[in-house]
């Protein structure tokens, strides 16, 4: 067998590949230059062309733009009134904005188990944490699969609760026929990075809720009665009113121009996604030390947009850790996360609230099991098959 990189051997590949990474067309640019040679350099007409497309490609009435999902996540719980005291229920299996947006606003994190397979908030179990104190619920659509949203709405209905999406995973993946961030509720998107649509920086909130859409752009603008995008033409009166003591949460034109052509073409991107995880499960199902992420059947209306590929080792038929196995596949040159160690196992989140990991049996599960392997649009089949190399290498070297 290869020596392991790790121990002073040959990586399986030379150049590093990154778990994701964008994938950036010549549009993206030329539309950047335009905004270079325009002056338009912050929130301005882009911004607004990117709102549009995201409202058509959803079908939501509104689309505010922000300056990360961590920001739609902030505004979306102060304009739902959360605050001081209430409480919130959401998974422990996500990034920590999520949770850290709730500390943000005063309020109490409650966490709720995930279901083994899809690694989606349990509804049963956020049924069973509701108290006189929960005001909302923040399920997390997680790695491209939608959260069971008919089970949570109802639960939220029957309970007078607001539910915020955390669809930062969630752009283009489809529930029951619909997409992700179609209807009533508050929902937010990343264009982080890494995401399916990369902007570098940048968040989206969509709603068909007239009053709150507006609210959201004026709270996320500072305050003020005017955007940046009215100030500044001739047209505009010449004072602005603060009306609350906003944030700073807008989308730059810099980022919109990106997302304009990342958008379009994200169908392409679904699709290649889609291809590259068929070629894992073929080329991964027999390793008798991992377990892939549960396939959903996609007919029934549901679409995995593919962000992530998690898979989860299984540790009592290997000789070395979760992290050990981790480091050795990025010494041979193949870049691995962890999607995610669990909020109950971060250190402030046990400081603050000393959550008990046996009361999310199976988050505690994956939490220990689970990390992410490359899945991005620019990889060709021999990428995938170093990846695929790199894995088996250092599965069979630690092999009990
Ligand atoms: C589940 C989840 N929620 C929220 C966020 C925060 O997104 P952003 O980086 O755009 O603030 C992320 C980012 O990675 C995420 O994965």
């Amino acid at each position: 067998m290869d020596k392991l990189a790790i121990n002073g051997g040959t990586p399986v590949r030379n150049e590093f590949i990154i778990y994701g990474s964008p994938d950036i067309g010549e549009d993206e640019i030329k539309e950047v230059v335009d905004c270079l040679r325009t002056g338009w350099l912050s929130t301005g007409p882009k911004v607004v062309r990117f709102e549009n497309d995201i409202k058509t490609y959803t079908g939501a009435a509104h689309a505010v733009a922000t300056s990360s999902c961590t920001a739609a996540l902030h505004l979306s719980l102060i304009l739902s009134g959360i605050g001081k005291g209430d409480e919130v229920i959401t998974t422990p299996m996500t990034f920590g904005a999520t949770v850290n947006v709730i500390e943000h606003v005063g309020a109490v994190p409650v966490l709720a188990d995930i279901t083994a397979g899809a690694f989606t908030i349990d509804p049963d179990d956020i049924e069973a944490r509701i108290t006189p104190r929960t005001k909302a619920i923040i399920p997390v659509h997680f790695a491209g699969n939608s959260c069971d949203m008919d089970a949570i709405n109802r639960i939220a209905e029957k309970h007078g609760l607001t539910v915020i999406e955390d669809a930062a995973h969630a752009l283009g993946t489809k529930y029951k026929n619909r997409i992700i961030g179609d209807g009533e509720n508050l929902t937010c998107f990343s264009f982080y990075v890494t995401k399916n649509v990369a902007t570098g920086e940048g968040g989206m909130i969509t709603t068909n809720q007239n009053d709150l859409a507006s609210k959201i752009r004026v709270y996320g603008l500072h305050g003020m009665d005017h955007g940046a995008w009215q100030r500044y033409t001739k047209t505009d009166t010449i004072h602005y009113g603060i009306v609350y003591p906003g944030y700073k949460y807008n989308m730059q034109d810099l980022n919109a121009a990106i997302g304009i052509h990342q958008l379009k073409r994200l169908e392409s991107f679904i699709v290649k996604k889609r291809q590259l995880a068929g070629m894992y499960y073929d080329l991964l199902g027999n390793e008798e030390s991992l377990i892939l992420p549960a396939r959903f059947p996609e007919g029934d209306g549901n679409r995995n947009s593919w962000h992530l590929f998690p898979v989860m080792i299984k540790p009592e038929t290997l000789k070395a850790s979760r992290e050990e196995i981790m480091r050795a596949i990025i010494e041979e040159n193949v870049g691995v996360a962890t999607h995610y160690r669990a909020i109950f196992d971060q250190p402030y989140y046990i400081d603050k609230y000393a959550f008990n990991p046996e009361d999310y049996p199976n988050a505690d599960f994956i939490s220990k099991r689970v990390f992410s392997i490359p899945l991005q649009t620019r990889m060709t089949e021999q990428d995938l098959m170093d990846v695929v190399t790199a894995i088996r290498k250092v599965l069979s070297h630690y092999k009990k």
